[in-house]
């Protein structure tokens, strides 16, 4: 694949909503659906984010359309067979999924589920991903990243990246499962456990266990989430396996999407905490892709809306107060990494408990800003 790079404005954008968008690809302008351009560009997903991707976050964040997929926090499997509460808690969208639909779960915009799992024991993990199937997941994904000390001390995601024998074995028993409704079954990796000696062998390892994509978060467990993300050690990997490799890891900006894919050779990609950073990331990359323009930065008004909305949907759902609280501060802090507004927000609420409060303290330190009063009245919503 040739290197993406910025190229210049042009006139034709078209709105996400249009039926007919246009791409451009090596200087060449076509058209086509959404879908059909978005494949030929480079898809983008959102990333698996246990504590902070829940359904509300992935509707909010999809709801632009700029999205091509969405995975659930994952759901741990040890040895029993999980009962389908489990599964409607990681993953709500799947009580609106009919059994057999051929399209799965979905967020309210229409933006493909995946479920993802994570366990070390192949028989358990088959017969979980029996049961999310015949409760209607049609993509399952399988983690073999997570650094959590409690999750690898009972042997499970990235603790299996020493033993690329393991992670065949994982992706085999459930890739079987899957095959045999019609469900393809991806696999998510870091770059090993303590070091990258096995990265290539534990992708040829899922690859011939039957992993139809893979997602490589290109670092190691040890490498926890410090900065840089090794692009080029996932371009080692694509070029090793027959399989689509998604590039994940430090895509926060356009410029960091031109660099991950140019240093992966990749043409899809996954956002995680870059999206939650910037709700227009997606979109961001997308009005790019279509047009060879550049958004402008997204306005503090829209982060806030964002935060705003989730607290409502959480609100409704019946959350308690102080939970949503924490929930926003969380958000809050991963955004204040990436913009001074938010940041400076951060410092002002940081301390508050109370949700009604914390909101209103957002509002009055935004109405401070002249952007986001034109947004102001759009949200009118307080808990009471
Ligand atoms: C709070 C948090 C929770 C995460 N939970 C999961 C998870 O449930 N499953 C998973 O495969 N990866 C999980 N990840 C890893 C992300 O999916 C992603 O690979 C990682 O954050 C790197 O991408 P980013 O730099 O774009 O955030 C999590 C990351 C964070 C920060």
């Amino acid at each position: 694949m040739a290197a993406v790079r910025p190229e210049a404005p042009v006139s034709n954008s078209a709105p996400l909503s249009s039926p007919l968008v246009h791409g451009r690809q090596d200087g060449v302008r076509f058209a086509g659906t959404p879908a059909t351009v978005h494949s030929a560009l480079g898809r983008i997903g959102l990333a698996p984010m246990e504590g902070v991707v829940d359904a509300e976050t992935r509707a909010l964040l999809s709801a632009d359309g700029a999205l091509d997929w969405c995975v659930t926090e994952f759901v741990r499997v040890v040895d029993a067979r999980l009962p389908p509460r489990v599964f409607l808690r990681h993953c709500p969208e799947l009580a609106s999924t009919e059994a057999g639909s051929a399209h799965g779960p979905r967020t309210p915009s229409g933006v493909p589920v995946t479920l993802q799992l994570l366990g070390s024991d192949p028989v358990a993990l088959a017969a979980n991903a029996e049961q999310a199937i015949s409760m209607g997941v049609r993509r399952l994904d399988l983690n073999f990243g997570c650094p959590a000390k409690t999750v690898n001390r009972h042997d499970g995601g990235a603790s299996l990246l020493r033993t690329p024998e393991r992670v065949y074995r994982v992706v085999s028993a459930v890739a079987e499962a899957g095959k045999r409704h019609g469900v393809s079954v991806n696999a998510k990796l870091r770059l090993g456990f303590d070091d990258k000696q096995l990265a290539l062998a534990c992708a040829l390892a899922a690859e011939s266990g039957g992993a139809e994509e893979l997602v490589v978060h290109a670092r190691t467990r040890r490498e926890g989430y410090r900065p840089p993300a090794h692009w080029e050690w996932i371009a080692r990997i694509r070029t090793a396996v027959g399989v689509p490799v998604v590039a994940n890891g430090d895509i926060w900006t356009l410029e960091d999407y031109w660099k991950a894919r140019s240093l992966s050779g990749c043409r899809d990609v996954m956002l995680g905490r870059g999206m939650l950073a910037d709700p227009w990331l997606a979109r961001r990359i997308r009005h790019w892709q279509q047009t060879g323009e550049r958004l402008a930065p997204t306005p503090w008004s829209t982060r806030r809306d964002v935060l705003c909305r989730y607290a409502e949907q959480k609100h409704a759902d019946g959350m308690a107060d102080k939970f949503i609280v924490s929930l926003l501060k969380q958000w809050l802090n991963i955004m204040r990494g990436r913009d001074a507004e938010s940041a400076a927000c951060f410092t002002a609420v940081r301390r508050e408990t109370d949700l009604a409060i914390f909101l209103q303290r957002l509002d009055a330190w935004a109405t401070t800003l002249p952007a986001c009063n034109a947004s102001r009245a759009a949200l009118s919503w307080r808990p009471a």
